[in-house]
């Protein structure tokens, strides 16, 4: 079912399918909850599967300007409590998505039981790659996010999918392009500022498992591997002919290493 849920300052779009122990999917960067498809049908018949559009993306709220990730990760901790989910969440998330688990397990961890990392990130922006979000916030703003998908689709997917799976690829660019541009500038911003949360790794009592496509431009194995190996309770799955977006790219290793995960 696809709902809005309004929080006190704003409203989140939000898919939430089956029930049982929750799954909260948290996407990645400039994309939707319309990223996880391939998650929710495999596993709503076994968890309860809630895909929100992050603040700024979708249908939901766009706070212009700037948003953190300490907003987003607030955002779903009252999302789940408006949704009344009690127990604590395995929190899925892919790249941004992982830059806001970070910030909901510093801020809201009471609500968190396990994580899943896909293709995603510990350190912060360099100055260099600070200044250029800085840059396409502002283009975004200006000229719309067309040209933010041209420059980031050939990063997010492998060559593989590239060239045998182009109707994924063109699904991306819809979710990208049909993004408010306010809410996608805002997020990069938010973006380059997040901080290094290298030092909270050995805190993070929770276990984790991270996923990362063998072919990631982004995020590579070997700086993923550095994450799992500083994380308490973590293990590493590879996802080989993947890249960034490897929840989509191989759907059905990705939900195995899950449904491995989650049985254990
Ligand atoms: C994402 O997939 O969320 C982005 O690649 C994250 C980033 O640009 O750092």
């Amino acid at each position: 079912m696809l709902q809005k849920v309004c929080l006190s300052n704003g409203t989140l779009n939000v898919r939430d399918e089956g029930s049982g122990e929750p799954i909260l999917f948290v996407h990645g960067f400039p994309l939707s909850h319309q990223m996880w498809e391939a998650q929710i049908t495999a596993l709503s018949s076994r968890y309860r599967c809630i895909a929100p559009d992050l603040r700024g993306f979708g249908e939901s709220t766009v706070t212009p300007g700037f948003v953190g990730m300490d907003q987003m990760a607030t955002d779903l901790s009252a999302l789940l409590v408006a949704l009344q989910v009690e127990s604590p969440v395995t929190l899925c998330g892919l790249s941004m998505g992982g830059y806001v688990a970070w910030q909901f397990w510093k801020l809201h961890r009471g609500q968190l039981g396990r994580l899943i990392l896909c293709d995603t990130r510990a350190i912060a922006d360099t100055p260099e790659a600070r200044e250029q979000r800085w840059q396409a916030a502002e283009r975004v703003e200006r000229d719309g996010p067309g040209f933010l998908a041209d420059a980031m689709l050939p990063r997010l997917y492998c060559q593989a999918t590239r060239t045998g799976r182009p109707g994924l690829v063109e699904a991306a660019r819809q979710q990208i392009e049909h993004n408010p541009p306010q809410g996608i500038a805002a997020a990069a911003r938010g973006m380059a500022i997040r901080p290094d949360v290298t030092d909270w790794l050995p805190e993070i009592q929770v276990p984790a498992l991270l996923i990362t496509g063998e072919e990631d431009a982004i995020s590579s194995v070997g700086e993923m591997k550095s994450i799992a190996d500083a994380l308490p309770q973590a293990r590493q799955v590879v996802i080989v002919q993947a890249g960034h977006m490897a929840p989509e790219e191989q759907p059905d290793a990705v939900n195995a290493a899950i449904l491995k995960f989650l049985q254990q």
